[in-house]
């Protein structure tokens, strides 16, 4: 079944049923201000910290689902009906009531239709605002005047932190009071504490309204709602009057009326606003809505900001979907993973006070390719977040103070225990970078470790691969620690973890590479005889003939052998072992084609098989899990990007492609009621066949899968891999691509690439003409790029070996 459609010239989802499976949402705002929304308009808002700055209710995981949120009630005063602009919470029959979402870049439309009254609500928060504005239209389609009144309705927090809202009703429901100005309700909490001389304690809430006069308000949720009713009919919309009654200790609320005429063809605009200012402050803010244009600019300028950063890499393929998700949406959704973490969605209920160190560092890669300018400061941010002996802090607090920063077994250090991968997802996150940025200088810059000292970046990294090698077990392998990427195993202090293996592995090549650079030839002797070591020990212990072990327990027993009951084939192993350039051409073949065998399904790999039912070891925690969910046996979402990546750097273009449709949200926009979640972002996982809900998605928005299905696309598929010299182009396609395009800022200049693939090749070497010049490899070297540069690549037709 299918919801809506990808408006690529708006970039835009469109969303033409609003009876979603679940509730589709969108973001707003930046972390000054941020705000989730659905296409019921369900959803909340926060300054900073979606924990401690909640602003909005919403009632996660509730029913009715996907309340409360920014809603817009209509009463036609003649006949007493009365409906919403979102066709939730009022929920009138979708026979009569027709209504649209369109979800773009930070903004949200939700339109209605319905007894010859037509809305439009745009919900942004304008660039650089501390506010959202909900902007509403509303327009009278019949040919008689139609007397209406409009409500807007915001519920508040009465606490800004979220669990003291939703728990500490002893103390919460007493704390806020309401009262009205003119155009506004004014929530105050804890009024009469930490005022400044203004008076102001920096927590007063405002929802106004500019465009018509307010005729009524409510300040008092249970007064807006009535008895045993619900946001499906409120007392005060039926009745068609709010009562002008202020909340004194209960729960609070934001409720503005406006009563309107409307002749036949007339349309009105209203501006509702909600934020966090004193009663002046709300004042003027109100007022610059007074004129019309204002919201119209502050739209405008949001779109170009957006476009100013999507038009840096664009393609144009024979697949529309992917061409969606590579120019818009994964690219959005990675923003937003880089810029909210795992803060708030409707999953997360913003209770993490901190940065998860390696889904930090590899939400940076989805960015790198658009804007690696804005990555630099995250990265240094992270580097900071290393301690003085390499290892990763696991979460990087808010408020981290490097130098001083408690580290795990200190007194005072509040948090999990050190993991083994964490500082190694810097190694591919800042050779992007490199690459992308020019800035090969940044290896020398300082930057204080977490705890004390401080070192240039190149002292930072061999400082992450020395840890690595100082924890290594009984076979030289990466120790596992609390957990390796995946949460849920735990190989403990001396068990060893192969998939670690491979990142170490990965980490030496590109250590290696610097030190090269730098001219360090200890350090390069030391890692090319580490690296020889460790590639040894991966293939003669740890390669079983057609697949690599997942690890090796502390007691010696292998995890992930050919001849366990359970879990003895996972996913990653066989990924990294391509991607780490560890696997000689016989393994990788070998490893992929087993994956393909026994791991792939309609929805992509599932990340081990069997799953954990009754072999599981103490340290495998997936076990938890039902069968075929998360870690135990889904479709892992973001380790499809690994895969994809591993196929094309294989040039088996195909089978690329092959896992990416399978797992590509877009692709499933016409099987919305089995995925479930938006069409247009990834999840976290998927799940698998042994669940009678086998291609259910879950945990949307904010996963690592964005940005590793946005690598795997840009670096793998289209093969575009820029280095410190240059961008080197070696796209894997499936075979019948015939002619693509990339649009692609670099450093500054523009290069127009046109793929060629006459004879349907899946991958290979290329021919690369730079500016009608033809180089002698596929590196297209950026000394010699010009402002603007036309390059043809031709795909010669070699195919791979497979
Ligand atoms: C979740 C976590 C991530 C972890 C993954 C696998 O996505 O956010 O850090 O690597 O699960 O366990």
């Amino acid at each position: 079944m299918k919801y809506g459609y990808f408006d690529e010239a708006g970039r835009e989802y469109v969303i033409t049923r609003p009876d979603t499976p679940e509730p589709w949402a969108n973001y707003l705002g930046s972390p000054e201000y941020g705000a989730i929304i659905s296409n019921q308009a369900g959803g909340y808002s926060f300054v900073r910290s979606g924990a401690n700055g909640r602003l909005l209710r919403y009632r996660f995981n509730s029913v009715p689902a996907d309340q409360a949120g920014r809603y817009i009630y209509v009463r036609d005063r003649e006949s007493g009906d009365y409906w919403s602009g979102s066709w939730q919470p009022v929920g009138k029959p979708l026979d009569l009531y027709r209504s649209e979402c369109r979800h773009g870049l930070s903004y949200t439309v939700i339109s209605s239709s319905y007894s010859g009254i037509s809305t439009e609500t745009l919900y942004l928060v304008p660039l650089g605002k501390t506010y959202e504005v909900w902007r509403l239209k509303i327009r009278n389609e019949g040919d008689r005047k139609r007397t209406v009144s409009v409500f807007g309705c915001a519920e508040f927090t009465n606490d800004s932190n979220y669990e003291q809202d939703a728990v500490n009703l002893q103390y919460t429901q007493f704390v806020t009071r309401t009262c009205f100005h003119r155009n506004r309700v004014l929530q105050l909490h804890n009024e009469f504490c930490r005022r400044n001389a203004d008076g102001s304690n920096g927590e007063e809430r405002f929802f106004g309204l500019s465009g018509a006069p307010v005729s009524s308000w409510c300040g008092d949720r249970e007064e807006f709602i009535g008895p045993y009713r619900s946001y499906e009919n409120p007392i005060a919309v039926e009745r068609g009057d709010c009562g002008n009654v202020p909340n004194y200790g209960g729960n609070s609320a934001g409720v503005l009326q406006a009563d309107l005429d409307l002749e036949p063809g007339e349309e009105r605009q209203l501006c509702f606003v909600l934020g966090v200012h004193p009663d002046a402050e709300a004042e003027k803010i109100l007022s610059e809505y007074e004129d019309p244009h204002c919201i119209e600019t502050q739209w405008e300028e949001l779109k170009d900001f957006w476009e100013e950063k999507l038009c840096r890499f664009s393609v144009h393929t024979p697949d529309e979907n992917f061409n969606h998700m590579v120019n818009t949406w994964n690219a959005y959704q990675c923003f937003i993973t880089f810029i909210w973490s795992r803060a708030a969605s409707f999953t997360y209920c913003g209770l993490r006070n901190g940065l998860g160190f390696r889904d930090t560092v590899q939400d940076i890669q989805g960015i790198l390719h658009l804007v690696p300018e804005m990555a630099l400061e995250r990265i240094r941010f992270m580097f900071s977040g290393q301690t003085f002996f390499g290892a990763g802090l696991p979460l990087i607090g808010f408020h981290h103070e490097p130098g001083h920063v408690k580290l795990p077994g200190e007194p005072g250090y509040d948090y999990d225990p050190y993991r083994a991968d964490d500082a190694l997802w810097l190694f591919p996150t800042v050779a992007q970078y490199i690459g992308e940025s020019g800035n090969i200088r940044f290896l020398d810059e300082v930057i204080p470790f977490a705890d004390h000292g401080e070192a240039d970046v190149y002292e930072h990294l061999r400082r992450a691969v020395r840890f690595s090698l100082e924890h290594s077990g009984a076979h030289g392998l990466p120790v596992g620690l609390y957990a390796d990427w995946n949460d849920c195993l735990r190989m403990g202090e001396q068990g060893e973890s192969v998939f670690v293996a491979f990142q170490l592995y990965q980490a030496m090549q590109i250590l290696l590479d610097f030190a090269r650079i730098r001219n360090d030839l200890d350090t390069v002797s030391e890692l090319e005889e580490q690296s020889r070591k460790l590639r040894k020990t991966l293939n003669d212990v740890c390669w079983q003939g057609d697949r690599y072990l997942r690890g090796i327990r502390e007691s010696g027993e292998m995890v992930g052998s050919r001849d366990d009951p359970e879990a003895n084939l996972w996913l990653n192993p066989q990924s990294w072992s391509v991607i780490s350039g560890c696997a000689d051409e016989e393994r990788a073949q070998n490893a992929l084609e087993t994956v393909h065998l026994r791991l792939n399904t309609e929805y992509g790999a599932v990340i081990m098989d069997p799953p954990y039912r009754e072999h599981a070891f103490d340290g495998a925690r997936m076990q938890l899990f039902l069968p075929s969910i998360k870690e135990n046996g889904s479709v892992f979402s973001q380790a499809q990007g690994w895969l994809i990546l591993a196929e094309s750097l294989m040039g088996h273009g195909n089978r690329a492609y092959e896992y990416y449709r399978e797992c590509s949200p877009a692709e499933q926009n016409d099987r919305a009621e089995i995925r479930r979640l938006e069409p247009y972002v990834h999840g976290q996982f998927v799940e698998g066949p042994q669940s009678p809900h086998k291609g259910r998605a879950h945990v949307h928005w904010l996963t690592g899968t964005a940005s590793t299905v946005m690598v795997a696309c840009v670096r793998g598929i289209l093969g575009i891999r820029p280095t410190a010299e240059g961008v080197l182009i070696q796209p894997s396609v499936p075979s019948d691509w015939k002619e693509f395009t990339i649009d692609k800022f670099y450093r500054g200049k523009r290069l127009h690439i046109t793929v060629k693939n006459p004879n349907g090749a899946q991958g290979g070497p290329v021919r690369i003409a730079l500016n009608g010049e033809t180089l002698p490899d596929s590196l297209v070297p950026f000394g010699q790029l010009e402002n603007e540069n036309e390059l043809v690549v031709t795909m010669p037709g070699v195919e791979p070996t497979k």
